[in-house]
């Protein structure tokens, strides 16, 4: 593998930590923008800490051209994995124009930049949510996509319309979408994983919450589900499987061009409850809960077809709900000091 340069919009969070980790531990050169509004200036050395090298950083909104023209000015840079977005899905339903403005807004300057550059790679974090309420289980690609629940779900459709059009109109430019299903767990090491602001909305850092004794109680929003124990089920996946999908993205990226949505999930279909009974039982910890109503605009269950990603990429997720728990709760565990 020739030496290769990969720009991460957005690449100081979540998901984006993770990405890094695995590029920089395969010896590929990686540059992080990110505003820092949901993300941590230390993740730069933890990533260090973990694999030896050190991304190169800048704090910028992805949405400044002037700023982005920058860092392409100073970087060979041969694909970018975008991340750069608003996340919340419900704060997206209470503040609409800024989750399209940021959302949109981002990724127009970098497709204008990187067309500036020549840079024709791009790997795009979409979502499952963008197969929207109508769909059979479980999900695949070539279903119809929209009919979106928030604000934030329309944002992923429209970015991912934008670039099969930008696709049309050079066909030199490859870009991947990637539909997440739910993410969750956090690197091994302990060192990078999910910081959510205040109370979490997302099940797996609630349980972390509850079980270090941060939340009083897991509210388990609804029971009567037409599912095998009537709560949710959902197709969660280890961040770290998440990651390798985007690497292996970025390499078929390079061997191909035209537009491709690809989901990233295990392809099985995990409930509240279950989740819920995994964390107590591999962490040896209490997760008090209680029933409570459905939460408005939640999905009975979904997953993902796998089948796509195991094809085009030579991909699959590799850890168990298991894995996941047992890194969410040692992640949980140090998060306390931050
Ligand atoms: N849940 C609870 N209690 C909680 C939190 C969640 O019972 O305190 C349940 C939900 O009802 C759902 C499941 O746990 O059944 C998962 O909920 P999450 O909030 O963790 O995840 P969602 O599936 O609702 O959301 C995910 C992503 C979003 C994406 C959305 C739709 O986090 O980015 O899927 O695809 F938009």
């Amino acid at each position: 593998m020739m030496k290769q340069t990969i720009l991460l919009p957005g690449g100081a969070g979540f998901i984006g930590s993770h990405i890094a980790a695995e590029l920089l531990t395969l010896g590929r050169d990686v540059v992080i923008a990110d505003d820092l509004s949901n993300a941590r200036a230390d993740v730069i050395d933890r990533l260090e800490r973990i694999t030896g090298r050190r991304p190169v950083f800048y704090q910028i909104d992805v949405a400044d051209h002037a700023a982005l023209d920058r860092v392409f000015a100073s970087h060979p840079v041969d694909a970018v994995i975008h991340l750069a977005g608003y996340k919340a899905v419900g704060e997206s339903v209470l503040k609409p124009v800024a989750y399209y403005r940021n959302n949109l807004d981002s990724t127009l300057t970098l497709l204008e930049v990187m067309a500036d550059y020549g840079v024709k790679k791009l790997v795009f974090s979409s979502s499952a949510t963008v197969y929207g309420p109508a769909n059979p289980i479980p999900y695949t690609e070539q279903m119809p996509t929209g009919g979106c629940t928030s604000p934030y779900g329309w944002t992923k459709h429209m970015i991912e319309q934008i670039l099969a059009d930008a696709c049309v109109a050079d066909p030199a430019l490859s870009t991947v979408c990637l539909r997440y299903f739910n993410p969750v767990g956090a690197h091994e090491s302990g060192l990078i994983g999910e910081l959510p602001n205040g109370i979490p909305n997302n099940l797996m850092p609630y349980i972390a919450q509850t079980a270090a004794g941060i939340r009083s109680e897991l509210t388990v929003f609804g029971d009567d589900y037409p599912t095998p124990d009537g709560t949710g089920v959902r197709d969660y996946i280890h961040v770290v499987d998440l990651a390798k999908g985007h690497v292996a993205a970025i390499d078929y990226a390079a061997a191909h061009t035209g537009w491709e949505a690809i989901n990233l999930g295990t392809g099985r279909g995990t409930s509240v409850l279950e989740l819920v009974h995994t964390f107590v039982s591999v962490n040896g910890v209490s997760v008090p809960y209680r029933i409570g109503p459905r939460r408005s605009g939640d999905l009975p269950a979904y997953y993902a077809d796998a089948e796509k990603a195991r094809r085009l990429l030579g991909w699959q997720a590799e850890k168990s709900a298991a894995d996941m728990c047992r890194d969410a709760w040692r992640w949980q565990q140090n998060a306390r000091e931050l």
